[in-house]
């Protein structure tokens, strides 16, 4: 039948998208290694594979990476559930601005996390204190841009969501421009500009649909939605794509643009695939998310999520973010990164 047809299909893209390079060569857009010069023998040769990421990469230098994370996260969310999610998005704008490379952590004038779209982004204070618990064990050996994968892996983890395993060996990125920013996606494109997104990433739209599951934790402020409510265009107060029981729920809720809705109405801290079912019901709550059933480009997959049992989902989803995790890293052989000493802060500025 139709449904089984799918699912194949999920399991073949599944079985070919395993293999994932991290090395920074195969990634677009990342231009190839710079002078191969062979006489380099000053940096941290001792680093192991030292040109790409590695499974076992603090096994010997770091033990206690992982644990310390783990263990940090653990408090932390603890005494604030809400950074679970925060740490995903957190991610998720770090590897989607220029890499993988912490550039989204560091606090200067002029940087990514200064500009007004990175405004809602949280779980920086959690970083900062992961990497100075690390500092302590192993001194100027783990990346915040490491720190943040395992971060992010872990909060979702310890959400009830799957567990996948992170090569480490990044590097941190000496610099960062709010201009950059504009190449992660607000809630306001359409999918062929998504698609080239995630397309300039090496993602592709399977992954697409897949990550932009992680709305199935966390929330929206109703500042990001109020047009799609009140002011949607000529004709239309409300975008008449919303259901309309849930678009009156919305409007009520949404009157301060302070005031947060979850993204996923239904079953809003279960790590599950009611967010494509939610889709199918036309509950999404940004444009991006319910554009993704209306494209014929994504509603096939959107689809085959809703109505397969949510394993399928949360397999794929630790698939790709996998992928995303090695979007544009920086590793020893590129000379051009560097292990900060404090995650918000650059080793070479004085501020
Ligand atoms: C496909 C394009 C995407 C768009 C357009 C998008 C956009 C957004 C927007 C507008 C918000 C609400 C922010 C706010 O109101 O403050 C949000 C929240 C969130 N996003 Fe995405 N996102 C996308 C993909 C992703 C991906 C790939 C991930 C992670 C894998 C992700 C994880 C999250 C999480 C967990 C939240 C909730 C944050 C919290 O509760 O603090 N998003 N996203
Ligand atoms: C690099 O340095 C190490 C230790 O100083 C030395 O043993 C090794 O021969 C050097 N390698 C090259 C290619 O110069
Ligand atoms: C308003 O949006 C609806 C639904 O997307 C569309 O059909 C309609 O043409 C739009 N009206 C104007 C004036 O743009």
């Amino acid at each position: 039948m139709k449904a089984a047809v799918v699912s194949v299909l999920i399991l073949l893209v599944i079985f070919v998208a395993w293999p994932v390079s991290a090395d920074r060569k195969d990634l677009p857009g990342a231009g190839g290694y710079g002078g191969d010069e062979d006489d380099d023998n000053d940096t941290k040769s001792w680093f192991p594979l030292d040109n790409q990421l590695s499974l076992s990469y603090y096994d010997r230098i770091c033990p206690d990476f992982e644990k310390i994370v783990a263990t940090k996260v653990r408090e932390w969310t603890k005494k604030d559930s809400s950074l679970g999610p925060a740490l995903l998005r957190l991610l998720f704008h770090d590897c989607g601005v220029t890499g993988c490379d912490a550039s989204v952590l560091l606090d200067h004038e002029g940087s990514e996390r200064r500009s007004p779209a990175s405004k809602t982004l949280r779980g920086f204070e959690l970083i900062d204190d992961i990497k100075s618990e690390i500092e302590k064990a192993c001194p100027g050996l783990v990346s915040c841009a490491d720190i943040l994968t395992a971060a992010s892996r872990d909060a979702t983890f310890q959400l009830g969501g799957p567990y996948w395993p992170n090569a480490y060996g990044r590097r941190d990125s000496t610099d960062s421009y709010a201009r950059d920013v504009e190449k992660v996606p607000s809630g306001r494109r359409d999918i062929t500009a998504l698609l080239e997104t995630f397309q300039s990433y090496g993602l592709n739209v399977l992954d697409l649909v897949v990550l932009s599951g992680a709305h199935t934790i966390g929330k929206a402020y109703c500042g990001t939605i109020q047009s799609r409510l009140y002011n949607f265009n000529a004709t239309y107060g409300t975008d008449p794509s919303i259901d309309s029981k849930y678009a009156d729920f919305l409007r009520r809720k949404c009157r301060v643009a302070s005031e947060t809705v979850y993204l996923d109405a239904a079953t809003p801290v279960k790590f599950d695939n009611q967010y494509y079912i939610n889709l199918q019901k036309n509950m999404g709550v940004l444009t991006t998310d319910q554009e993704l059933v209306k494209d014929p480009r994504t509603a096939p997959l959107v689809k085959a999520f809703a109505e397969q049992p949510p394993h399928m989902f949360r397999q794929q989803f630790a698939v790709s973010m996998v992928k995303l995790a090695n979007v544009g890293v920086i590793t020893g052989e590129d000379r051009i990164g560097v292990i900060r000493k404090v995650c918000s802060k650059s080793n070479s500025r004085p501020y």
